[in-house]
């Protein structure tokens, strides 16, 4: 018997960075890019093991704790002891259609979708709620201090609009929103900018603070103008989240440059998302320019894009 479940990548509109300082912020699912885990029953006697295909690693998870201990063997261990009950000894296929490391949430979908899987194959019903708490615990223990808004929106698998510590609200789209998701190829860990970002802040608060508190208003817009299907003014205010970002000093020249030809080329709008310094950018394009705004994004030097429509 093999169980198989799945969970959505998830790409930030609005609000990254700010979110981390109790802003709000809105992030949809991309279910274009998926992970995946199947769970196949184990040899009798022998020890639970994940294959992490995209990483081309075999993880044993072990019963007891280990400093080296890769971050699904120990969402697997949480999962049991959870849930009291004893560590199987399944072989566990995880998979995944979603770049790695480029803040488009592999690592919050693979954890999710283990988690699914593993629950349903120890015939283990796990809520939502449960589900999402869990997988947080795994992106803390990876990812220094995260708001929590990753592992929301995957699991969840709906937009969300997110303030920290606060319940989800979701939101319904007026109008479809056609993004272009744009990789740069650099690889940029979000602890890192979120480290600079607090130090920062630490050292001047007052116009960080404001920087903050802007981008706070620019998500609440934005959600009404998402609700709205007012696209154009949607293009606006990723234009101003950008340069908030800029001010935050989280993007970088790549960055700047690949804003600039989604608009050139004819987007509402263009801006950084997640982390910043390297990973992804979104440009929100009428339906007829989306073709034209990923060939100039590529052709200002982005690795490759991803086309997504919300709706
Ligand atoms: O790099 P990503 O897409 O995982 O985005 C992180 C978003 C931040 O606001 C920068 C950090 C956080 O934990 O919310």
């Amino acid at each position: 018997m093999e169980v198989t479940a799945t969970a959505p990548g998830k790409i930030i509109l609005f609000g990254e960075h700010a979110v981390v300082h109790g802003q709000p912020a809105i992030a949809v699912p991309l279910p274009a890019v998926r992970a995946t885990a199947v769970v196949h029953p184990g040899r009798p006697g022998g020890r639970m093991m994940i294959i992490a295909a995209n990483l081309a690693r075999t993880i044993v998870v072990n019963a007891a704790p280990r400093r080296s201990d890769h971050a699904l063997a120990v969402a697997s261990r949480l999962l049991v002891e959870h849930f009291g009950v004893p560590l199987p000894n399944f072989y566990v296929l995880v998979h995944s259609t979603i770049p790695v490391a480029s803040g488009l949430g592999s690592g919050a979908a693979a954890t999710t979708a283990l988690l699914r899987a593993l629950s349903k194959a120890l015939d283990i019903t796990i809520d939502v709620e449960t589900l999402n708490a869990l997988v947080y615990e795994i992106e803390k223990l990876y990812h220094g201090t995260p708001s929590g808004i990753d592992n929301t929106v995957v699991v969840y698998e709906q937009p969300v609009y997110f303030v920290r510590g606060q319940p989800i609200e979701t939101f319904a789209i007026g109008a479809p929103l056609h993004l272009v998701v744009a990789d740069t190829g650099v690889a940029s860990p979000t602890h890192v900018t979120v480290g600079d970002v607090r130090a920062l802040f630490e050292r001047e608060p007052q116009r960080i603070g404001a920087i903050f508190d802007r981008i706070g208003s620019i998500s609440r817009q934005a959600r009404e103008k998402i609700v709205q299907g007012d696209v154009a003014a949607l293009g606006r205010l990723m234009q101003q989240n950008h340069a908030l970002l800029r001010d935050l000093a989280v993007s970088s020249a790549l960055l700047d440059k690949l804003v600039a030809a989604a608009e050139s080329a004819g987007a509402y709008g263009a801006k950084l998302s997640g982390g910043g310094r390297g990973g992804n950018l979104i440009a929100l394009t009428p339906p007829e320019a989306t073709a034209r705004v990923s060939e100039a994004i590529q052709a200002a030097g982005a690795r490759r894009t991803i086309l997504a429509t919300l709706s």
